[in-house]
């Protein structure tokens, strides 16, 4: 199979690969490595440029997606969208409700839902038809959007990285679900950047790497090292320390703040300058109440705020932008970057509300440059074209961009939520970097991250959310994991206020 894109870029270049009836396939590589290519073209999304596929030994060229789905092929795709005021049956049912309808046209609900309880039951999974999906974490929505895949009857199923969503002590779930879609009989492709679940997992593993398939390989004939270098080529070092550039003046002054909701109760902490202040918690703690209130997007019911000594709690958030902070947020297809345009659009975007490219007109040479600088310095694979739509980059690669524009600020304060969500080690550690040297000129930086080993090797200090609540603090290099998976359980210190005002 090979695909060139319409702007000439080869995303995959004569790869070939056999995927075993019953098995889990991991698919591994880096960002823009052809994984969701690969899997798009099987799906039907997109057209290869050459190349051919045989499914149950017949050719099989799928024209639409419709055609796979009738071959029993259902993928879940890397930016999963639900629909979020209705419920978990409706959701999975959609589009399919006339199996449900009376002659009068209306829809039996309960038979409907009983019909998505049923498949519930079979996994073994904690849900009910009747949950809203805006009611569920992201873990559950994940699962839904499964569901609503094995609920079309697929027996070939594509995850493309289902987990990067997903916090530490919900994976072992997810993974679990997973093998029980296998024990079912059904084939899984699964897609990470993370080796510890593809070893938890799968059966066998495909490497790519920039087009190219590197092997097919039995899971008990390679390690995880040996997968890591041939993903990227180079033995990487996965231990991180945190740097250490800890100035005395508070950049950043979080005084008793809680929301009007009642999700964030009570936080009080202080940044430093050329501190990395980390925040772990599993998923749904508080961690998005806390973006939103630093980013000036959630109504607080009391407390402070304050950047550098002055109030902040009354501004908007472009306001609070000028003030100097930056924003670097979880849902970068949603909030981060506009996918429509290209990537000039997006680095300018914000930038020329400060006027950093004269008054009142932009000079297009100036644009170009501060966006290629961008695109270099973090390595954006866009086959050197900036006017390139931001939505045909890869999730890594959309990334980069984000936090190469946020950090173009030079902010005061710099508010990263899970930064690195499914990308590669490589781009992990080019973005852990970018971190490093924006604290060495004595910025501060909130690292809000569902991955514990992120925080541990890049945070000066950790807070633990539970509940909206800080239940725990500790200082590196006194990290120890198991006690900090403790508090982000709520084993330890759920009914423990001691953290919340100080
Ligand atoms: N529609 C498109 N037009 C042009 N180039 C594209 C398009 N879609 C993807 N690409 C490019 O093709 C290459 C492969 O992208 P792909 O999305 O398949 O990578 P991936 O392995 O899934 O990466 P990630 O782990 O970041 O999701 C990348 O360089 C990407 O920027
Ligand atoms: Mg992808």
């Amino acid at each position: 199979m090979s695909k060139t894109y319409p702007n000439g870029l080869e995303a995959l270049r004569e790869v070939s690969f056999e995927v075993r009836k019953g098995e889990i396939h991991a698919i591994v590589g880096e960002n823009g490595a052809g994984k969701s290519t690969l899997m798009n073209i099987l799906f039907g999304l997109i057209k290869p440029t050459s190349g051919e596929i045989l499914f149950n030994n017949n050719h099989f060229s799928p024209k639409h997606p419709s055609e796979a789905i009738d071959l029993g092929i259902g993928m879940v795709h890397q930016h999963f969208k639900l629909v979020q005021s209705i419920t978990v049956a409706e959701n999975i049912v959609l589009g399919m409700e006339n199996r449900f309808q009376s002659k009068l046209r209306r829809v039996d609900r309960e038979a409907m839902n009983e019909s998505v309880a049923s498949l519930i039951d079979r996994l073994r999974m904690s849900i009910s038809p009747d949950d809203r999906i805006d009611s569920l974490p992201i873990s559950k929505r994940q699962q839904v959007e499964i569901l609503k895949v094995l609920y079309r009857e697929a027996d070939f199923v594509i995850l493309d990285e289902p987990t990067a969503v997903l916090a530490p002590n919900e994976v072992e779930d997810f993974l679990e679900f997973v093998r029980g879609i296998r024990e079912m009989g059904k084939t899984v492709i699964f897609i990470s950047h993370r080796l510890g679940e593809v070893f938890s997992l799968a059966d066998r593993i495909t490497i790519l790497r920039r087009g190219n398939v590197i092997g097919t390989f039995d899971k008990r004939d390679v390690d995880r090292e040996s997968v890591a270098n041939m993903m990227i080529g180079t033995a990487t070092d996965l231990s991180e320390d945190p740097p250490d550039c800890l100035g005395n003046e508070s950049v950043l002054s979080v005084e008793g703040i809680s929301d009007v909701s009642g999700t964030i109760r009570d936080l009080s902490f202080q940044l430093r300058e050329g501190e990395i202040l980390g925040f772990a918690g599993v998923g749904g703690n508080g961690q998005e109440e806390l973006f939103e209130a630093l980013a000036g997007s959630l109504r607080l019911a009391s407390g402070d705020i304050r950047l550098v000594g002055s109030s902040i709690s009354s501004l908007d958030t472009l306001e609070r932008r000028r003030a100097g902070l930056a924003l670097i947020t979880d849902d970068r297809m949603g909030k981060g970057l506009a996918p429509d345009r290209s990537i000039v659009e997006n680095c300018m975007a914000g930038h020329h509300k400060f006027g950093k490219f004269g008054k009142w007109l932009i000079k297009d040479t100036d644009a170009r440059s501060f966006t290629e600088s961008i695109v270099a310095d973090y390595d954006v694979r866009c086959g050197k074209n900036i006017k390139t739509a931001v939505r045909a980059l890869s999730g890594g690669n959309m990334q980069k961009l984000l936090v190469g524009r946020e950090i173009a600020y030079e902010p005061v304060v710099l508010v990263a939520a899970q930064p690195t969500a499914g990308v590669d080690v490589a781009a992990r550690k080019l973005i852990h970097d970018s971190f490093r040297r924006l604290v060495k000129t004595g910025s501060g930086v909130i690292l809000i991250s569902g991955d514990l080993e992120e925080i541990m090797g890049l945070a000066n200090r950790i807070i633990v959310l539970y509940r909206g609540r800080a239940v725990t603090e500790m200082t590196h290099p006194h990290y120890d994991p198991t006690e900090i998976s403790y508090y982000m359980t709520g084993i330890r210190g759920a009914q423990d206020d001691r953290y919340s005002h100080s």
